[in-house]
């Protein structure tokens, strides 16, 4: 059938129900009348007067909210669809009646992270009393006398070297102990759950490569799920309207947490030697600035969460990747025997040199962390700041304004990566390290490239410092689960797990509770009945 062209007016004013009524045809047409002259007039308002040399504006479709939804709804993922819609390297977002900037490109993102004009503290400040209840008194000491904010910068000044050196390699060992013990006593077992399996798993190696002697998640075990609650709610928390009702369980989580670390900094178990440096170093600069223990306690209710929100999840997604593929744990088990030695009680995995001798293993470790990551960045501008992208266009950022920096979009960037982004490709990372590759190292999918794009773990002054701590603990579980182990989905197949919503506060998305992923675990008859053990 030929259909007749609508003329506009007909398709315009057919939105409308029709009605018989006169009077209440003209009562909608006033309505329609209205709501389109206050769209217009909205979309005025929320669009922001911008400097040409500020990153371009998009528009959302809806005025004034359109952004804050979308954030809502697809949460960091929200970046990567208005990158792949827009293809622009940063834009301006207008947001009810101001903006935000919005950083997609790889080397805007990298030269952002190392501007010293770029600061955590504004937002880590303001979110620091709803996030985590401390008092006024400590929130003055926070702001310092001047407004400077010393103590924030000066304690995460000092994180990054209290996870280095020895202060590493004392945590690291406290953990790969620990998890050898409790994987030496898996000789066959069904995993009806994976994700709540890695969860068991890890958190009392971590907690106590962390917390030491004295830590609270020895003590209680219902602190873990307990976390994981109050991960969930933070975005809610931190709007700090009526947290005990619009976010329940994560304010009811939360205390729970606190009250066990406010008795674990109160009886000074932070001092103990087998508290990490991390934990430790952190604790003496709070006392030294005047903080009292109870609120310690409840300002490092972030510890245990950083600590374990995004390492967990990525182990789960590694695990996933490599067990799915025999082909691939074959020539990883391959790789990982070369680094095996054993007596007859004790098998031990030499990782000392890990990315030398298992180069796949840790390609894959990197691939995993590539597609697994969707961590957003915020800095707020402190001063006026210009950055340039890769094409060499420069932006301006004002003063005063908030900045989002994708990880997510840069991990996912097709002139960076390749058509193939999407795909879990083991072999992807193989030439990462390839400084000699001279042919074209900026191709997609080229070292230099992969080395500008690659930033799961941020970069800057705030890189993260638990990233070599977190690199040991995956590589010693799925080095000794491919050596040791036959492993095999309960039904045959491997369904792939869903990823839930893709949190902004954490870097890693977490599996959904639906699909469980049931599993056999059987230990090979080569390495039955041994003790696991690492060299780190
Ligand atoms: C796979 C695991 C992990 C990932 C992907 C990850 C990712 C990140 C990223 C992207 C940042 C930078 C945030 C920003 O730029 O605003 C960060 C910061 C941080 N991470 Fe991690 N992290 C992981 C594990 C850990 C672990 C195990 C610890 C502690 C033992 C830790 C402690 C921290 C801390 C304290 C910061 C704040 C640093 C600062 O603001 O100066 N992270 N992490
Ligand atoms: C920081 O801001 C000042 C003032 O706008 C500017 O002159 C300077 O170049 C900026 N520094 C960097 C590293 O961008
Ligand atoms: C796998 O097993 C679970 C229960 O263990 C079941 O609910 C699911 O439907 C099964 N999937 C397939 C593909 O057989």
């Amino acid at each position: 059938m030929v259909q007749q062209p609508v003329s506009a007016d007909e398709s315009t004013w057919s939105l409308l129900p029709a009605v018989g009524d006169e009077w209440v045809s003209s009562t909608n047409r006033y309505i329609v009348a209205t709501a389109v002259i206050l769209f217009f007039l909205l979309s005025y308002i929320s669009t922001p007067r911008l400097d040409p040399r500020e990153p371009p504006l998009l528009k959302p479709a809806l005025p004034l909210i359109g952004h804050i939804i979308g954030l809502i709804r697809h949460q960091a993922k929200y970046h990567v669809i208005l990158y792949r819609r827009s293809r622009q390297s940063a834009v301006t977002l207008p947001m009810l009646t101001g903006k935000m900037y919005a950083v997609w490109d790889p080397t805007m993102i990298t030269t952002g992270l190392r501007n010293k004009n770029l600061s955590t503290t504004p937002l880590l400040v303001s979110s620091t009393p709803p996030l985590t209840g401390v008092g006024k008194e400590t929130m003055d000491i926070i702001r310092g006398s001047n407004g400077d904010c010393a103590m924030v910068d000066d304690i995460l000044l000092k994180t990054g070297p209290a996870m280095a050196g020895a202060y590493l390699q004392q945590m690291n060992a406290a953990a790969l102990s620990d998890i050898g013990d409790y994987l030496s006593q898996i000789d066959e077992a069904s995993v009806p759950d994976l994700w709540m399996w890695i969860r068991r798993l890890m958190v009392l190696p971590t907690s106590r490569a962390t917390f030491g002697h004295g830590d609270p998640f020895s003590k209680d075990p219902a602190l873990e799920q307990l976390l994981f609650d109050f991960a969930n709610d933070i975005p809610k928390l931190v709007l700090g309207f009526i947290p005990a009702t619009i976010a329940a369980k994560g304010y009811y989580a939360r205390a729970v947490l606190q009250k066990a670390f406010i008795k674990y900094y109160s009886s000074r178990q932070d001092e103990d030697s087998s508290t990490s440096g991390f934990v430790k170093v952190r604790a003496r600069e709070f006392r030294g600035y005047g903080v009292r223990d109870d609120d310690i306690g409840r300002a490092e209710i972030m510890l245990p969460f950083a600590v374990m929100v995004n390492t967990f999840p990525a182990l789960f997604w590694f695990f996933y990747h490599v067990m799915s593929r025999p082909n691939l744990v074959e020539r990883i088990r391959k790789e990982v025997e070369g680094i095996a030695s054993r007596t007859a009680e004790e098998a031990t995995l030499d990782l000392t040199a890990v990315d030398k001798t298992c180069p796949l293993l840790v390609s894959c470790y990197r691939e995993t962390l590539r597609l697994s990551n969707h961590q957003v960045s915020t800095r707020t501008v402190l001063k006026d700041t210009v950055l340039t992208d890769s094409k060499g266009k420069s932006y301006l950022l004002k003063e005063g304004t908030m900045v989002h920096f994708s990880i997510c979009a840069s991990l996912r960037n097709i002139e960076f990566w390749g058509e193939d982004v999407e795909t879990f490709k083991p072999e992807r990372f193989l030439r990462f390290g390839d400084k000699k590759d001279d042919v074209d190292p900026d191709r997609p999918g080229g070292p230099r490239a992969m080395r500008t794009a690659f930033i799961p773990f941020g970069g800057g002054q705030h890189l993260c410092p638990g990233r070599n701590f977190a690199f040991a603990e995956m590589i010693a579980v799925i080095a000794t689960l491919t050596l040791g182990y036959d492993i095999e989905p309960e039904n045959g197949t491997w369904e792939l797990p869903t990823l839930a919503t893709a949190s902004i506060v954490d870097a890693i998305t977490k599996p959904t509770t639906g699909k469980k992923l049931p599993l056999k675990i059987k230990r090979k008859r080569e390495w039955k009945a041994l003790r696991w053990r690492y060299r780190i």
